[in-house]
């Protein structure tokens, strides 16, 4: 049973966490005390040794309807300036380990951001990601008009930041925002929606590798994103060097030799 109000957290694979954002009235609107749980439950399942991979989802109607505006509407400049609001989103950005969003229905504003900061997104044909802030009178401010353009590049970002467009999954898997659009038959014998019954067999394969190779990976990729190619190149190579100092590429290697299975540690 999960000691969280606005979140649930269960292992529903060996070595994989699985959170739900769950404050189904409000679409899992992104508030303060959510996100201070999240990063609590995001922070434990990196911590835990016996966690590989993680999968973050929301309900079958809302991943997340954005940050909480009823929280937000009566904060002045120097409030949201003094604390720095919002800063606490990118402790999930900090996790060493791989984080699977599964996208069903909204993910909007900061729920879109919140999906963006994962390192994969899957999603179901329901999905509806967009940027609805400038509705609002604001921009987004979870990093949204950073990651889209990364992505999606300059005048799509723009068009999306300025009209405040919804988009669908066909669209987000046409333009590299998620890696896969998921049907939506359920699958015999598993409680979860398509989406994240697929997100969760992901997290498996990962856990079946060692967490070192995996680490190296998730920090070379983001790498690309954040330097110039030829010290990305670097650093990739470094990381890639240091993982012949692990027993797991001892293992990998002499059970492709030995045409077994490799039996990873982690180590
Ligand atoms: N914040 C607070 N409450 C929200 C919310 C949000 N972002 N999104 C939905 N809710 C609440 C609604 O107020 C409503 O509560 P009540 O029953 O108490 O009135 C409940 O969730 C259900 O919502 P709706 O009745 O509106 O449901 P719907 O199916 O008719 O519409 C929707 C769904 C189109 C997603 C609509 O709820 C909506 O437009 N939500 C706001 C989306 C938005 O603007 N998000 C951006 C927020 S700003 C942001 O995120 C800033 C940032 O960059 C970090």
């Amino acid at each position: 049973k999960s000691a969280f109000e606005h979140i649930l957290v269960s292992r529903p694979r060996p070595s994989v966490a699985l959170v739900t954002l769950n404050r189904p009235k409000a679409l899992n609107a992104l508030s303060s005390p959510l996100f201070k749980e999240l990063n609590h439950a995001l922070e434990l399942a990196d911590n835990d040794k016996d966690i590989s991979s993680l999968v973050l989802t929301g309900s079958e109607k809302a991943f997340a309807a954005g940050a909480d505006i009823k929280e937000m509407q009566s904060k002045t400049f120097s409030e949201v300036y003094s604390t720095d609001f919002l800063a606490n989103w990118a402790a999930i950005k900090s996790l060493r380990k791989p984080v699977i969003a599964a996208v069903s229905g909204y993910a909007l504003g900061g729920g879109a951001e919140l999906a963006l900061m994962c390192d994969i997104i899957l999603a179901s044909p329901t999905a509806k990601f967009g940027f609805p802030e400038i509705t609002l009178g604001v921009i987004p401010g979870g990093g949204g008009t950073q990651r889209l353009t990364n992505i999606v590049g300059k005048s799509k970002a723009m068009e999306l930041v300025l009209t405040g467009r919804v988009f669908g999954a066909e669209e987000a898997e046409r333009w590299g925002v998620v890696s896969k659009v998921v049907q939506t038959e359920k699958v015999p014998g598993d409680e979860h929606l398509p989406v994240v019954h697929e997100a969760l067999e992901m997290a498996s394969k990962i856990a079946s590798f060692g967490q070192l190779a995996t680490q190296a990976g998730k920090e070379a990729v983001n790498a690309a994103l954040d330097l110039p190619l030829s010290e990305g190149l670097r650093l990739e190579r470094r990381l890639f060097h240091s993982l012949f100092a692990t027993n797991d590429q001892k293992e990998g290697m002499a059970a492709f030799a030995e045409k077994r299975k490799p039996n990873f540690t982690h180590s």
